[in-house]
């Protein structure tokens, strides 16, 4: 492989961030300056001990090796070459792979970071010794924990996922070449640069959008560049339909730019510095955080992980989508009601009383097309429900679909404003987040990784299904005993701050609701300790399949008692 243009531009970056450094307006920008510098000077490295000198750009990598020649044109291992028979013609498409690959790798240890960084806060929550001054404190780690677990995870899961289903489903390679790498590490820069900036202190203060103006900017350049890619893909499809898991994540690779560039408008103070102002100001700065915050969930937490649930869930279960006229309305009525439930985040603010009803509204209508998309994911299993007792992967997206339905009749229902004034500001909303984001989130891209792994690796199937029933098993209980806590708790707090004695005042001080949760915090910890040592088995798992090797074990779901002779 020859990179020696990227190999330079890579190296001026470098360059510039080292004067970044030098002519820095504040300490903070100075500090990130250098951080983003050997980052960028170790990549700078590795790729010229990667730049290939040998002169002749035309000699191809192992064409010598049988079966590396297909239809007459010449593939490199890193591709993955199918035949397809289009219109009475045999064609020839090498799927672009190998980014896909890195992406599954990305996306476990993302996720383990991300979980990690969790049971970490969890723990500074029950015991805020643990609060480590300044870079490890709980202010700092929460914005890490929520950015690794939806960008880092969620973000390399839809993107390594998305490269893959579209390429299938449109039976086309991946558009623009040597972009999607781009995407690919682009996107992990960001990561870094996110994650370093809030241990450093820096932030916009707008949650999940905590970054800074430089790094937004990185990112709107990152994701215009994968929008290309995926609808470039799209383009030169040779199936006449596009597949309607490419409408959920076209959806939301669109929808997330906007969000993105509307919520992050504002002004620099210094382009060598790394404090910036909101354009937007009182309630609008709130509603736009909102409308952002919401749509966040609903486009990238959500719309995403439905085209996820679209592609994997028939090709695990090997039926086809119970119905797709169905997906069709799922898909519309979805992305028209979710752009106006933001305002639900604002209950008894300053947001004007219509629009705050306004949300709650669509909130509550959002729950049909959401049920919907469950119903039509579990039926997809009509006729193939006795593949749960021997899949696990298979059970796994399935209770990830029932999450799905759990969390969207949760979150409309806690959208009522009478609702709201008791879950709201409580832990009642972090059991609500968790459900959604270690159940449904979490478990169908767990199901996805293992969908994959074996097949990019050309493996005949995962090293343990075993292990993968540990994983479900602790994943699952770590969930309930979160979620299950959390509602115990949020319901107790928001009962104890809105208590008042016979002689009108508050029953309890603030400081008694915080001693009467630790408890709770406690067993919370415990739950996501749970998810994460699961986490931890596919990581082992997935390593292993990657290496080859195959566990010797009982086959799954093996009847108990044997049939007498
Ligand atoms: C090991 C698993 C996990 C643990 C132990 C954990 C723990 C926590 C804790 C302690 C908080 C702060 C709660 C507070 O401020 O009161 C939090 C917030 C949050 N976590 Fe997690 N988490 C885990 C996994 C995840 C995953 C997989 C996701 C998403 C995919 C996620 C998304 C979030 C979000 C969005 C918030 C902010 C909630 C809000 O502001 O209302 N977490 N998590
Ligand atoms: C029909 C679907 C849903 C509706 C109507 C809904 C509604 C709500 C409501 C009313 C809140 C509480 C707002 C507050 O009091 O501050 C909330 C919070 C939240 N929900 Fe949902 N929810 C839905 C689905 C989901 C799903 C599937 C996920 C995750 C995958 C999710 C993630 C979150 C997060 C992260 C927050 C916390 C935001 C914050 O305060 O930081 N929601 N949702």
């Amino acid at each position: 492989m020859r990179y020696t243009t990227e190999t330079m531009l890579v190296g001026l970056a470098a360059f510039l961030a080292l004067l970044g450094a030098g002519f820095a307006a504040d300490v903070p920008f100075r500090e990130h300056a250098y951080v983003l510098f050997v980052v960028l000077a170790i990549t700078t490295i590795v790729m010229m001990r990667r730049i290939d000198f040998s002169g002749d750009k035309m000699i191809p990598l192992r064409a010598d090796t049988p079966g590396d020649r297909t239809g007459g044109r010449v593939v490199a291992r890193s591709e993955t070459a199918v035949n397809t028979a289009s219109a009475g013609s045999t064609a020839s498409i090498a799927y672009m792979d190998d980014v896909v690959r890195y992406g599954v790798i990305a996306t476990v240890f993302w996720g383990i970071v991300g979980f990690l960084v969790g049971v970490v806060i969890a723990s500074q929550l029950a015991w805020p010794d643990l609060n480590i001054q300044p870079w490890f404190n709980f202010g700092r780690m929460r914005p890490l924990h929520t950015s690794a677990v939806i960008f880092a995870f969620g973000g390399n899961a839809l993107i390594a996922t998305s490269f893959y289903v579209v390429q299938r489903t449109c039976r086309a390679r991946l558009w623009g070449g040597n972009l999607a790498w781009f995407v690919f590490w682009g996107y992990q820069l960001f990561i870094v640069m996110a994650a370093t900036g809030y241990l450093l202190g820096i932030t916009e203060g707008r949650e999940y959008a905590e970054p800074e103006w430089y790094v937004d900017l990185w990112l709107t350049v990152v994701w215009v560049a994968y929008l290309a890619v995926f609808l470039g893909t799209l383009v030169r499809r040779k199936e006449p339909h596009i597949y309607v898991a490419n409408w959920f994540y076209l959806a939301f690779i669109v929808t997330i730019a906007m969000l993105h560039v509307v919520n992050n408008l504002s002004l620099p103070v210094s382009f060598v510095g790394a404090k910036s102002y909101s354009a937007f100001s009182g309630v609008q700065d709130a509603l736009t955080q909102w409308w952002y915050g919401h749509n966040a969930v609903g486009f990238f937490l959500t719309a995403g992980f439905l085209g996820m649930m679209y592609y994997f869930i028939p090709k695990q279960a090997n039926r086809p989508v119970y119905s797709y006229r169905l997906s069709i309305i799922h898909f519309w009525a979805l992305i028209f009601l979710y752009i106006w439930a933001g305002p639900h985040h604002l209950h008894y603010t300053a947001l004007p009383d219509w629009a705050q009803t306004l949300g709650m509204v669509f909130s509550i209508m959002l729950w049909m097309p959401s049920w919907g998309g469950m119903i039509n994911g579990l039926m997809t299993l009509s006729g193939a429900w006795d593949k749960l007792r021997t899949d696990p992967v298979l059970r796994m997206m399935v209770i990830s679909v029932a999450f799905y339905g759990m969390s969207t009749f949760e979150g409309p229902m806690m959208s009522i404003k009478s609702v709201n004034s008791l879950s709201h500001y409580t832990d009642w909303t972090i059991g609500h987040v968790h459900s959604g984001a270690l159940g449904w989130v979490g478990m169908i891209s767990f199901g996805a990784v293992y969908h994959l792994t074996p097949k990019l690796w050309g493996r005949e199937r995962l090293y343990s299904l075993r292990l993968v029933n540990w994983h479900f098993w602790l994943a699952t209980l770590g969930i309930v005993v979160y979620a299950a806590v959390m509602w115990v708790s949020g319901i107790m707090q928001g009962l104890m701050w809105r208590e008042y004695g016979d002689d009108g005042y508050l029953v309890y001080s603030f400081a008694e609701t915080v001693a009467a949760m630790h408890p709770y915090y406690v067993l919370r910890m415990l739950g996501g300790a749970m998810f994460l040592a699961g986490a931890l088995i596919m990581a082992f798992n997935v390593y292993k399949t990657i290496r080859g090797d195959v566990r010797r074990e009982v086959p799954m779901g093996t009847p108990a008692l044997q049939p007498a002779e």
